[in-house]
């Protein structure tokens, strides 16, 4: 092997042996750099005779070119590398599962109002929102509950730091049945002067307020009122409706309903509802779930309607009751304690 191909061949090498650029640039220096082996022996040229020279000359330009193009290679081939563990570090895979957002569900309460809704719409009934805060008149007096009657502590509510226009404090509705008053009251004020028949079916479901506090009874409640105002609608079209509706909020037609004598001074007669499953955990016991009655004439009129010509059947559910029944719950405070562990079961 001449001088030059051993030259080249320790060169190669050098360079394979460079593990960093800077190494392999100090391997370049000792062959091509100023006193490197390659440009010592171009400068040796200058001595050797003139026929000598063009072969020679051209023999260590060869060697510098493989060297350069050795170089050349070894420089990509780190860079190359560096790119590999660059991308390597950061790398994204993108086989990980994702990390959910931990998705929202729709609370227990939220979902029998929804079902609720979604019976009674079925059977034709429109569905009505009012105020939380109501005035007096429509919590009590609309409702047949004169000023001042013992009857009104039935309903014992909380008051708004505000007056009314008939000088009272204004209170959070002890119940939905206010609404069966505005939505008449629209109802008849649309229709005055005509001949049509009154028809009124609305439910109105809704957050209702009582100072009350224990396993059952929460100072804010939920409730969904019902009225069926009409020609000839009587108390079997309430049983009717509301063994409908209750079969199909249970999904079981395997229940009986019972109503039994009651007294609410908006209705007369009155009524509390109560159900009995024939199978599950709650078999054999009578489970109270709404009140209810034939609207009194007195209300009635207060609506709006002749008494003589309009009739009908309201009731007032407990929807935090329905709830409660329908998915087994005991405590009606843990609807309301915002504990995920409760919630997440009905995601
Ligand atoms: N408003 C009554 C209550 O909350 C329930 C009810 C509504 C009774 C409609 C009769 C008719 O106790």
């Amino acid at each position: 092997m001449n001088d030059l191909a051993s030259v080249i061949e320790s060169a190669r090498a050098d360079f394979a042996h460079a593990g960093a650029p800077a190494e392999l640039e100090d391997a370049k220096a000792r062959y091509l750099g100023k006193a490197g082996l390659v440009t010592e022996r171009l400068k040796s040229l200058a001595s050797l005779p003139v026929e000598e020279k063009k072969a020679r000359g051209a023999e260590i330009n060869a060697a510098k070119q493989a060297i350069e193009t050795a170089l050349a290679e070894r420089r990509a081939d780190l860079a190359h590398r560096l790119l590999e563990m660059q991308l390597a570090a950061q790398a994204l895979d993108v086989s990980l599962p994702g990390r959910s957002r931990g998705g929202g569900s729709i609370h227990p309460v939220s979902r029998a109002l929804e079902r609720i809704e979604a019976i009674f719409a079925s059977m034709g009934f429109e569905v009505a929102d009012g105020p939380e805060i109501e005035t007096d008149w429509y919590s009590f007096t609309a409702l047949n509950n004169p000023e001042n009657h013992p009857a009104r502590s039935m309903q014992d509510t909380f008051y708004v730091d505000l007056k009314d226009d008939e000088g009272r404090w204004l209170n959070l509705r002890p119940h939905t049945s206010p609404m069966q008053i505005r939505h008449a009251q629209a109802h008849a004020r649309r229709y005055a002067g005509t001949a049509v028949m009154p028809d009124v079916r609305v439910i109105a479901p809704g957050r209702t307020y009582r100072v009350d506090s224990d396993a059952t009874h929460s100072p804010m409640f939920h409730q969904v009122e019902g009225l069926w105002l009409g020609e000839n609608v009587s108390f079997r079209d309430l049983k009717a409706v509301y063994l409908d509706f209750i079969q199909a909020f249970f999904e079981t037609t395997e229940l009986k309903l019972r109503f039994r004598p009651s007294y609410f001074p908006f209705t007369e007669p009155s009524a509390e509802i109560d159900v009995m499953f024939e199978h599950g955990p709650l078999a054999r016991r009578w489970l109270e779930v709404s009140g209810s009655g034939q609207v009194h004439p007195q209300v009635v009129r207060n609506m709006g309607f002749d008494a003589e010509r309009v009739i009908g059947f309201a009731f007032g559910s407990g929807i935090d009751r329905l709830a409660m029944l329908r998915y087994g719950i005991d405590d009606l405070r843990l609807f309301f304690d915002g504990d995920l562990r409760f919630l997440r079961q009905f995601a």
